[in-house]
């Protein structure tokens, strides 16, 4: 038995996201120092402006394809993203692809950062014992989540419920989805908050943090915000550098080490 561990994350160029991932793949090195620990992004669009910069890095399937090579047996491939969206679920049919191909023993996948029901609670008690603190009465903890036309976007709103279970003035929107600003922007002037801490729900504060979030532009969420008469303090810190969500993703990685072995 042969085992590798290969950390699947979407992809940045960002240094906030290239200093969070290398700091997650450093602990699964500590974690697990018998074991070979590579890194792959799962974004096309990503990896070609690696190559053309000079600093390729390969994909998932490129990953497991040089792995058997080297007479790898059991792999565990580790989403690094943040909901169980298109990225997580292409991981799990290139896994069965490749176990019905023959060669490898055993292919698993951990699961995203929110994983099932109790994942939504887990992730956001981690984010509230990180967050904000000394905020006043009329302001908001605001967070930006991508968005996906996959099904998975439900996790945006289960997320926003659990927040408000727990703090009626943090909420959880999406870049590309529902709940979006307009949503959000009509329910703060609907309560009075004057002031909104703008935080990214990403793996890193790259360059959708950049644009979307508090770009210039007239549709970054910082600029509508304003323009509705909100006050807007980013807070550029993405999921990868809360050590307490770094631990939701190694405990999805044990998992998925525990059911390698399992066969
Ligand atoms: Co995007």
């Amino acid at each position: 038995m042969k085992k590798a561990i290969v950390l699947a994350a979407f992809g940045s160029r960002h240094d906030n996201a290239v200093a969070s991932l290398a700091r997650i793949t450093e602990c699964v090195r500590r974690a697990h120092p018998e074991t070979q620990v590579c890194v792959a992004y799962t974004s096309k669009t990503i990896r070609g402006h690696m190559a053309r910069a000079g600093e390729a890095v390969e994909s998932v399937p490129d990953a497991l394809d040089r792995l058997l090579a080297e007479g790898v047996t059991h792999v565990a491939v580790q989403s690094l993203h943040l909901i169980p969206g298109t990225e997580f679920h292409g991981l799990l049919e290139l896994a069965n692809e490749r176990m019905l191909r023959g060669g490898f023993s055993r292919v698993e996948v951990g699961f995203p950062l929110v994983a099932g029901e109790a994942g939504v609670d887990r992730v956001v008690d981690a984010i509230l014992a990180e967050a904000l603190h000394g905020r006043s009465e009329h302001d908001a903890v605001l967070f930006m989540g991508h968005g996906t036309k996959h099904d998975g976007n439900v996790y945006y709103d289960c997320l926003h419920q659990a927040f408000q279970a727990r703090d009626k003035a943090v909420h959880m929107g999406a870049m590309e989805a529902e709940p979006g600003i307009d949503t959000i922007i009509e329910r703060f002037t609907g309560s009075g908050v004057k002031r909104v801490y703008l935080l990214p729900f990403l793996f890193g504060a790259g360059w959708h943090a950049a644009r979307d979030m508090v770009g210039e532009e007239a549709t970054s969420w910082k600029t509508r915000l304003e323009d509705a008469g909100i006050e807007c303090v980013p807070v550029l810190k993405g999921a990868g550098e809360y050590d307490a969500l770094v631990d939701i993703w190694l405990t999805h990685l044990d998992d998925a080490m525990r059911r390698l072995s399992r066969c």
